[in-house]
Parts: structure tokens; sequence; C-alpha cells
């Protein structure tokens, strides 16, 4: 690796955050944030060696109405109401073949983003 390749070709953040009890939010992390991150692990072991990804747990993204949250850098985008299920095709369609499964992303009209 070279000093001007980014050191992993996408990273995957996924919110995990957790309010206090009672909080009038929900988020990510009640709603099974660690499960994602767990199985992004899982789907990403048979991944090509040269292929550098890293999933991880993530603070809140502040999207915390449409979670379950993941975001995928460098590409800057932001899946929402994500389920474990959909975990496969995340890694397969978007990770290994760079194309953002469209049914799950966040757009600017569907939030208060402008
Ligand atoms: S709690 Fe997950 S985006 Fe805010």
């Amino acid at each position: 690796m070279n000093t001007e390749e980014p050191v992993y070709h996408k990273h995957i953040f996924v919110c995990t955050n957790q309010r206090k009890e009672g909080a009038a939010r929900l988020s990510c992390g009640e709603a099974h944030g660690l499960e994602l991150v767990s199985a992004f692990k899982e789907h990403l072991k048979n991944k090509p060696a040269e292929l550098r990804v890293r999933a991880q747990k993530a603070g809140c993204l502040d999207i915390c109405d449409f979670g379950p949250t993941v975001a995928v850098y460098p590409d800057g985008v932001f899946y929402v109401n994500v389920q474990p299920e959909d975990v496969p095709e995340i890694v397969h369609e978007h990770i290994l073949n760079n194309r953002p499964v469209q049914r799950l992303l966040l757009t600017r009209s569907s939030t208060k983003l402008q």
C-alpha cells in the first residue's frame, strides 16, 4: 500500500448508539446495531484478500429516525432501516461490486437534511 491509497477500500460504520432508557428517540443500538456489526464481519470473511474492508461500530450518525443506520465510505452512502438479512446483499452488491443497494439508500427527500 502506498501513502496515496486509502487505508480501506470500503469502511463500513454501523451505528450502535444506545440512549438511556426512556429517551424520547429510538436509537440504532436498541434496534440491533451490534447484530449488524457481527453480520458484516461474518459476511466479509470470504472477501478477496486484496480488498481492504473494515466494518465497525460507530456512534450516532444523526439519522436516528431512519435507523438502524449504516454508512459506507469513501462512497458517502448511507443506508437506513437496515436489517440483518440485508447485510449479505449490501456486502455482495455494494462492497464487492460497487453497486449500492438502492432500496436501502437514505435520500435527502426522506430526511430533514437539505
Ligand atoms: S442513534 Fe443511530 S443514527 Fe442516531
